[in-house]
Formats: C-alpha cells, sequence, structure tokens
C-alpha cells in the first residue's frame, strides 16, 4: 500500500472515495467541510439536521457520486467530542475507513485532514493506522476471505510547503507499523509452526534483514550459564529452550549513556505443563510468545530508527510441556542468578524464563530494562482488555515510560509495588515460591517475582497477557494479534 502527501486541492484529486471526519454535536462544518457541504448545495447539513450524520464516534455516513468532487464516494467518519479529540484519534479514524473501504473493494482513497490536524505527528499517526489496519490474520485459509486490496492512499488538506518533513513522518509511521505486523506475524503462527527454534529462526532472518547483531544461545550454552529456572520449564518439552539476543549499537555512542534491556517471554506453547490448564481456549496458548514477538518488532523498528543509545533484546524461549521430565509442583530450582525458586504450581513459568532472561541481560551490561509478557490471567481481571498493566521501579522511571505509552496512543495503567506483595512469595524451603500465597494480587506478585532479578536496575514490566491478542474484531483492527507495546517501548527508546 503507498501512502503519500498529495497537494493538489482535494477536491480535484480523481479516487475511489474521498474521507474526512466529523466532530459529534458541535460541529461546526467548517474549513473544507464548509466547501463540500457547498458543493453539495447544503447536502451535509442537510444529513446533520436529520440526524443520520452526529459526528458520534466511528459512525459511518458513505455517500455515492457526490457532487462537486472528482471522488466516486464520500465517506464521513465521526470522531466524537472534539474537546476529547487526539491526534491518536486518527489511527482508529483512518484505520476504519481503511477497513471499511476495503471490504467494499475501493483501490484508493484520499483522507483529507481537518485544520489544527495537519503536523507531522498526525501524518505519522494517520499511516500507522492505516497500515496496522490492512493486516489480516489469513496466512492459513486457502481461500483468502479478503483479496480485495487497498492500493493507495493519498494525505490530502495537509500544508506543501512541508511535503518532506510529513513523507518523513509517513516513512515513520510505516516502519512502527509494519514491526507491530512484524510481531503480529509471529504471534499467529500456531506453535508446530513456531517452536523455539524456529523462532530463533525467524528472529535470525529479521536481524539480518534489517542490520542487526545477533546471537542465539542453544540448549548446552544456556546449561553452562547455568539458567536453572528457563530449564526447569524446558525440561517437560523435546523441544530444546534457546536464548535469543538482538543488539543494536548507534553509529557514536555517547559515553555514560544508558543501555536498554528488552526481555519478553518467549513461550511458544503454555500447557501448563503437569499443573495443566484445561482444555477450553488452551489453543490461546500459542500467543504465549506475545512478549518476545514484541520485544523483536520493537527492535526491528529502531533498526530504521535509530535512537541514540544501545539496546539489547534478551528473549527466553521454551514450550511449557508436562513430558515425563517435567517439573513438578514443590520442585526447587535454582536460577542464574543463584536465587532458588520452589514451584508451586508450574503454569507459573513465564516469570520463571524471565528471571534467568533478566539476570542475563543484567551480566550483557544493560543499565534499565523494560520486560514484556502474557504473564497472568490476574491481569485481565484488574484491567479487562482495555490497559496494558504497566508494573516499575523506581516510580519515575515508570512514569517516563507511561508518559510515551501516551504519546504512542496505547493504554497503559500503572499498578502497585508495595512490600506487602513482596511478602506474599516468600517460600518455605526455598529463597522465593514462584506463586503467590493467599488470594488475590495474581498479577503483582508476579510482576514481584521478576523484580526479585532485576532488583535495583530501573525495570519496567510489561503484563500483556489480555491486550495482545483480541477475540473481536474492532472497526479498525482484525481480530487476533494487537501488536501493542511495541509503538510505546519504540518512543521510548527514542527518547533516551
Ligand atoms: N500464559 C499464562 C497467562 C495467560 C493467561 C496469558 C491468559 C494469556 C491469557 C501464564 O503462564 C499463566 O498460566 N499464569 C497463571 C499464573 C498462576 C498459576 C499463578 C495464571 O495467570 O493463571
Ligand atoms: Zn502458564
Ligand atoms: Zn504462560
Amino acid at each position: 500500500m503507498q501512502i503519500q502527501v498529495d497537494s493538489q486541492p482535494y477536491a480535484s484529486i480523481q479516487s475511489d472515495a474521498l474521507v474526512t471526519y466529523v466532530f459529534h454535536a458541535d460541529d461546526k462544518l467548517d474549513g473544507p467541510l464548509a466547501d463540500i457541504d457547498r458543493a453539495m448545495m447544503g447536502g451535509l447539513a442537510t444529513l446533520v439536521a436529520s440526524g443520520e450524520l452526529t459526528g458520534k464516534s466511528l459512525e459511518l455516513v458513505l455517500l455515492h457520486f457526490p457532487e462537486g468532487m472528482d471522488a466516486k464516494r464520500l465517506l464521513l467518519i465521526g470522531a466524537g467530542k472534539r474537546a476529547k479529540f487526539e491526534v491518536g484519534d486518527l489511527r482508529k479514524i483512518a484505520g476504519t475507513a481503511l477497513r471499511y473501504l476495503k471490504s467494499r473493494g475501493v483501490k484508493n482513497f484520499v483522507f483529507l485532514a481537518r485544520e489544527g490536524e495537519r503536523s507531522a505527528a498526525v501524518a505519522q499517526a494517520i499511516a500507522e493506522g492505516l497500515i496496522v489496519a490492512d493486516f489480516e490474520s489469513d496466512k492459513y485459509r486457502s481461500e483468502k476471505k479478503n483479496n480485495k486490496e487497498i492500493q493507495s492512499v493519498s494525505l490530502a488538506g495537509f500544508d506543501s510547503g512541508a511535503a518532506s518533513d510529513l513523507n518523513a513522518a509517513i516513512e515513520k509511521g510505516r516502519v512502527i507499523a509494519e514491526s507491530q505486523n512484524f510481531a503480529r506475524d509471529l504471534i499467529n503462527e500456531p506453535s508446530n509452526r513456531l517452536t523455539p527454534r524456529m523462532l530463533a529462526a525467524k528472529a535470525e532472518a529479521m536481524a539480518r534483514e534489517v542490520g542487526l547483531g545477533i546471537e542465539v544461545l542453544d540448549d548446552r550454552k544456556i546449561a553452562e550459564l547455568k539458567m536453572g529456572a528457563l530449564l526447569g520449564v524446558a525440561q517437560g518439552s523435546v523441544e530444546p529452550p534457546r536464548v535469543i539476543v538482538v543488539r543494536y549499537e548507534p553509529q557514536t555512542p555517547r559515553p555514560g549513556a544508558p543501555v536498554l534491556g528488552l526481555v519478553g517471554k518467549g513461550v511458544t506453547f503454555d500447557t501448563g505443563g503437569i499443573s495443566i490448564k484445561p482444555a477450553d481456549n488452551m489453543e490461546k496458548m500459542k500467543y504465549d510468545m506475545g512478549g518476545a514477538a514484541t520485544m523483536l518488532g520493537a527492535m526491528r523498528a529502531l533498526a530504521f530508527l535509530k535512537p541514540s543509545v544501545s539496546v539489547i533484546a534478551v528473549i527466553p524461549t521454551t514450550e511449557n510441556m508436562p513430558g515425563g521430565r517435567a517439573q513438578k509442583p514443590g520442585d526447587v530450582q535454582v536460577a542464574m542468578s543463584g536465587k532458588t525458586i520452589e514451584v508451586i504450581n508450574t503454569d507459573a513459568e513465564g516469570r520463571m524464563i524471565l528471571a534467568d532472561g533478566v539476570t542475563y541481560a543484567k551480566k550483557l551490561g544493560v543499565t534499565h530494562l523494560i520486560d514484556a509478557a502474557t504473564l497472568t490471567g490476574a491481569i485481565q481481571v484488574a484491567l479487562a482488555n482495555v490497559h496494558v498493566g504497566a508494573f516499575g521501579t523506581p516510580r519515575e522511571y515508570l512514569d517516563q515510560f507511561l508518559d510515551s505509552a501516551k504519546a504512542a496512543g496505547e493504554k497503559m495503567w500503572p499498578m502497585p509495588m508495595d512490600d506487602e506483595y513482596q511478602e506474599m512469595i516468600k517460600s518455605n524451603i526455598a529463597d522465593i515460591r514462584n506463586t503467590g500465597s493467599g488470594k488475590g494480587g495474581g498479577a503483582i506478585t508476579g510482576a514481584w517475582f521478576i523484580k526479585e532479578f532485576a532488583e535495583d536496575t530501573p525495570w519496567i514490566h510489561l503484563d500483556i497477557a489480555a491486550t495482545c491478542w483480541v477475540d473481536e474484531g474492532r472497526p479498525w483492527l482484525a481480530k487476533g494479534p494487537t501488536g501493542v507495546a511495541i509503538r510505546s517501548i519504540v518512543d521510548f527508546a527514542m527518547k533516551q
């Protein structure tokens, strides 16, 4: 799909559709909407008066052969209240336009931004919205549900003098959104087509393509490094584990600059192990490598965007299976850091592999940590499918990250890390246990377990268990993997 700025007057651009948006209730039909209304001899005002065009968020009104325009269709999308409108809303609006028009066989359209919404940041958001919306999960369907394709989108209404800035912003949006889609492709892969070794091979191919450093630790090397927590999880499977290390180095490193470590949970299938999960919905546990995909997607984007700090991704990857050699509840494992772990529940495996991932990242010299993981069902109880659960210490470091999440238009909510929760992972026979004693707070005790290994290194933990996959499609997003958190991590890395 081509996306470009077109500086011709929008009314004379030949296209299958002209798309713009209308604010709720108070829309003055000003600027280009006033022109369109005039060309249609008051047609828009009539639609508003009749109550058919209200501007309610994501309301769609499609008109064919609009008068006075060279476009074959006019699509008006509700933008909600003008006072609550944010640049990020344009992602959803542009994405909704794309999916709606694509399903109708439209090949190209013009997206008209309104006054006040014509900056480079807007062009970037629109490009991101379009490319993320264009993703479908139909790789394994013989008859593709959607062989329809949008070939080209022109952004209109922008200042033509700023065309080169705008095109650079579109390219930035493309890199980020395509990296999100790269992660979504990985998350969609079933576990028989994405074992830990295959995930490593895909990471290698990506790293080569975009010019990142990569090293894959095999099971022998993992044993040599004494990653006992990762090995404890992996021992129930015939598939060997891997640790994938991807590196980005800036051209001219700043002396004393931070080194950012990105640790992603790469469980390619989570049966629960001996503490086995029920059959219902177990197929979804192929997406338990969502954290790994997130970090690989973020690295892919950073390879193009070139932040000024070093970034190292560390991805422990394994299956969690109930094989004859599987670890059992009550077993004690010695993590790479030397801490001993009592395995109360073999289904709390993500925190164990992250423990060794975090220890190894610190050994490689990272000064700041972010981990992403489909860690707990409890985060869905706390925040539903709306917010990513964001944990971190010190609090200022988390706040800095939440600013990036806001800038990237991703909903994340800060979760508490009080010492009382740490008490809940004390073990009777080892240093810590892998589940909380007592009731509730499952997402927080999970976070605390990881912090036991991050220790005093500034650290952020993103529990994406409830947000990295959506069962219901949205007007701007296909159902399935979302690619959440990549935009925030990229924004954060670019600001270091
Ligand atoms: N992979 C799961 C968490 C999960 C649940 C991800 C639902 C996506 C959707 C994780 O390994 C797990 O099983 N966590 C347990 C922890 C418990 C045993 C303390 C959970 O949340 O039930
Ligand atoms: Zn589990
Ligand atoms: Zn899991």
